[in-house]
């Protein structure tokens, strides 16, 4: 594996004797969950990403992403939660831009549908909304004003600019695809959307972006082989999972996942989206938030070094080297001679080091992935890694990963707000 995972930074509350020992005691539903037997055959189909290594979709989604690459000037992927944050963590990190490509469908703020059909005016466009069960509000009337603006244009030509990615059945996007001609690509019904960004649901818009998902793939296959033949004492994803439980024991109760790249961000945002979603049930389980050093640490991190001992921390060690970026010196007195010719990438280490000590000096858990440099293989490995982690987290914690319960409560009330027919019709 290319990642590293060390709890170094944990040794105040906690060693890799005390891991290994929450492992034994936990064994039994930790192997439930490396057998495949936590979740039903319609939860399952991440488990595998083998399959779409000699899967024809893949040469499908490649020829329709160049088709598209060759067209198009702007690409609009409309999708809320598991439908967009993984292809956005990987398009804002490796995305080679030839494409724009913008997020629709994942609020309801007029000023931002507004940007977006300002965006679009006059240039080449496809949409591409994704949706695994088309009723959430946000997606779908999102996809109806773009779809609009693309009838203005395209006029009957307008169905060859959108894709849709969804299931079949009544009222879902295959239907819709069927009778007003959209090119369809399959939601895999055995998947949630978060766990589905090495699917279709994933693959088109990071393929768009330039991105090469057949290295992408690779990163969880081999990610996929080698957690599945560790032992599980040794099983990083594993150790892992129980490790921030045995802290969440001892009050740590917030787990804070740390990037050093800005587009890192995006993907902070689809690991808290993944534990967020699949842990947060029965009153249980750890709050899980991410932030982005340096900058948040002119903000959370006043926090996390003077504010109460809660707070667990998860560096990311991950990075874009370019030795070749060096600061250049200056007659300009302006104090930070001491820095000529220094590259860049020794500065952001030196950020990752001293934030990591001052952290753990003043009693902050720290893990640490260590990951090196950015790649598609990386993301594969690490999507794989952390779904499997949180699966395993969430048995410890005697909740069922996947389905979100919770969230449909909300989506009651707006409908009640808004006036939707209790036979969910819309009117
Ligand atoms: O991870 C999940 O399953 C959820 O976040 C869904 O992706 C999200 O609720 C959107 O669902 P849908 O694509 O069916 O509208």
């Amino acid at each position: 594996m290319i990642t590293q995972f060390d709890l170094n930074g944990t040794a105040a509350y906690l060693n890799m004797e005390d891991v290994h020992a929450g492992i034994s005691n936990r064994v039994a539903s930790i192997k439930s969950v490396l057998q495949g037997e936590v979740g039903s055959a319609a939860d399952l189909g991440w488990f595998f990403p083998g399959r779409w290594d000699h899967s024809p979709l893949i040469e499908e989604i490649q020829t329709l992403a160049e088709r598209i690459r060759g067209d198009a000037e702007v690409f609009v992927l409309v999708g809320i939660g598991g439908s967009n944050r993984g292809a956005q963590s990987v398009i804002e990190s490796l995305g080679d831009k030839k494409v724009e490509i913008v997020y629709a469908g994942d609020t309801l703020s007029s000023h931002s549908i507004q940007g977006i059909l300002e965006r679009i005016k006059d240039r080449s466009t496809y949409i591409n909304v994704i949706a695994k069960d088309f009723n959430t509000l946000e997606p779908g009337i999102a996809f109806r004003m773009l779809r609009r603006a693309l009838e203005t244009r395209y006029g009957s030509e307008a169905n060859e600019h959108i894709i849709v990615t969804g299931s079949e059945g009544e009222g879902q996007l295959a239907t819709l695809a069927q009778e007003y001609r959209y090119r369809y690509l399959p939601f895999p019904p055995d998947m949630g959307g978060r766990f589905s960004v090495l699917s279709a649901v994933g693959l088109l818009p990071i393929s768009v972006a330039g991105v090469d998902i057949r290295g992408l793939i690779q990163g969880a296959i081999n990610a996929e082989r080698e957690l599945k033949s560790f032992s599980v004492e040794e099983n990083p994803a594993c150790q892992y999972a129980v490790a921030r439980n045995l802290l969440a024991e001892k009050g740590f109760l917030i787990e804070d996942f740390i990037t050093f790249e800005p587009s890192l961000s995006f993907f902070n945002r689809w690991w808290v989206q993944l534990f967020g979603e699949s842990e947060g049930k029965n009153g249980k389980a750890i709050f899980p938030t991410g932030n982005n050093y340096s900058e948040d640490l002119h903000a959370i991190g006043q926090y996390i070094q003077e504010g109460p001992r809660m707070v667990m921390e998860t560096f990311l060690d991950a990075h874009f080297p370019h030795p070749e970026i060096v600061v250049q010196p200056t007659l300009v007195q302006d104090g930070f001679n001491y820095l000529n010719y220094k590259p860049f990438d020794t500065l952001n280490s030196a950020v990752y080091d001293a934030a990591y000590k001052a952290h753990c000096q003043i009693g902050v858990p720290c893990f640490q992935f260590h990951v090196g440099e950015i790649s598609p293989e990386m993301f594969g490995e690490l999507f794989y890694l952390f779904m499997l982690s949180c699966c395993i987290s969430s048995v410890l914690i005697g909740v069922n990963p996947y389905g979100q319960p919770g969230v449909e409560s909300y989506k009651q009330e707006m409908y009640g707000i808004l006036g939707k027919s209790s036979q969910g019709i819309s009117q």
